[in-house]
């Protein structure tokens, strides 16, 4: 069974993209089957791992991309994976195993003019679709905006597990926290669509500090988040499990450059990478985040 996880944060910009378009990349070098899911409209994982031609293709008429399961409602998310998505200049695949389901503009359209049928919400026609292609995968991640609107709400409902990326801030916990509560709000209010056979609501399983500077000590602001975390934990509200990550993802120009690049920086030459006095680099942290979620079983 593929492990289905959410990338989640109340808090714009704190490097969920980021962390899960390269978390995605580290699985897939580790020989792992990955399905990256991009539910948010600002299409920031479907253009970098597209890159702008590929994608401004998808975006010209929607066909491919992830609201054409909703409407027109022709399409079935089987049809929409983009295998091994990592191309070069010359089509060649550079990353064998990571595929993507894109999204463009038009999901925005999901939150306002779509008209569904009311028993059967967007995240239930999406939950049944993804069934037809689970068992080809070991991780189907989803990328979501800062929010648990109806299109994180077909990432969340599908998972089983949520990561929540933060900053060493203030507004990062208080994102955290927020997202806490929606996130038992969306449980009850779909809990009358969840059968028997779906497992429980997704809970936060882990915090996984990004864009750490050199000398920055975030031992307050770590302390101050597993402080909130046990709180959760003690009422029930996060996984019993759910725990810091000991790796911390550092700050680093190439995580930027990437994006230009339309790769996932492991796959950004070894020179462009920064690496620190003791020849480790971001790609090392990310590879380790990598490990610490293959580690966690739930
Ligand atoms: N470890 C890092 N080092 C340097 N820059 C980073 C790092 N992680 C993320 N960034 C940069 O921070 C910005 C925000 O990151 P990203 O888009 O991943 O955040 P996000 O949480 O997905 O944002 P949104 O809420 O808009 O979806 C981007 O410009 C990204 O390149
Ligand atoms: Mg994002």
């Amino acid at each position: 069974m593929a492990r289905k996880i959410s990338f989640l944060n109340y808090k714009g910009g704190v490097g969920k993209t980021s962390l899960i378009v390269n978390t995605a990349a580290a699985l897939a070098k580790l020989g792992k089957k990955v399905l990256l899911f991009d539910f948010d409209t600002q299409s920031n994982a479907s253009i970098w791992l597209l890159k702008l031609e590929r994608w401004n293709k998808i975006n010209a008429t929607g066909d491919g991309a992830i609201y054409s399961i909703f409407d027109p409602g022709r399409a079935q998310v089987k049809d929409l994976v983009i295998k091994d998505v990592v191309e070069s200049k010359t089509g060649e695949k550079l990353l064998p195993g990571l595929d993507l389901v894109p999204t463009t503009f038009n999901l925005v359209d999901l939150e306002n003019e779509y008209n569904g049928d009311p028993k059967r919400p967007p995240y239930l026609v999406f939950y049944d679709q993804l069934a037809a292609i689970e068992a080809n995968y070991d991780y189907i991640l989803f990328d979501c905006p800062p929010n648990i609107l109806r299109a994180s709400q077909c990432g969340v409902f599908a998972s089983t597990e949520i990561y929540v990326p933060a900053n060493p801030d203030a507004l990062s916990l208080i994102g955290f926290t927020l997202l806490i509560e929606k996130l038992q709000k969306f449980h009850q209010l779909s809990a009358s669509f969840r059968r028997a056979g779906m497992g429980p609501a997704a809970q936060v399983h882990g915090i996984i500090f990004n864009s750490i500077k050199t000398g920055v000590d975030i031992e307050v602001p770590k302390m101050r988040m597993q402080l909130r975390l046990n709180q959760f934990k003690a009422a029930k509200r996060a996984a019993p499990n759910a725990k810091i990550f000991d790796t911390l993802i550092r700050d680093a120009m190439v995580v930027r450059r990437a994006v230009a690049l339309g790769l996932p920086v492991s796959l950004v030459s070894a020179e462009a990478t920064d690496a620190g006095p003791a020849g480790d680099n971001v790609i090392t942290d990310y590879r380790k985040v990598a490990g610490e979620l293959v580690q966690l079983v739930q």
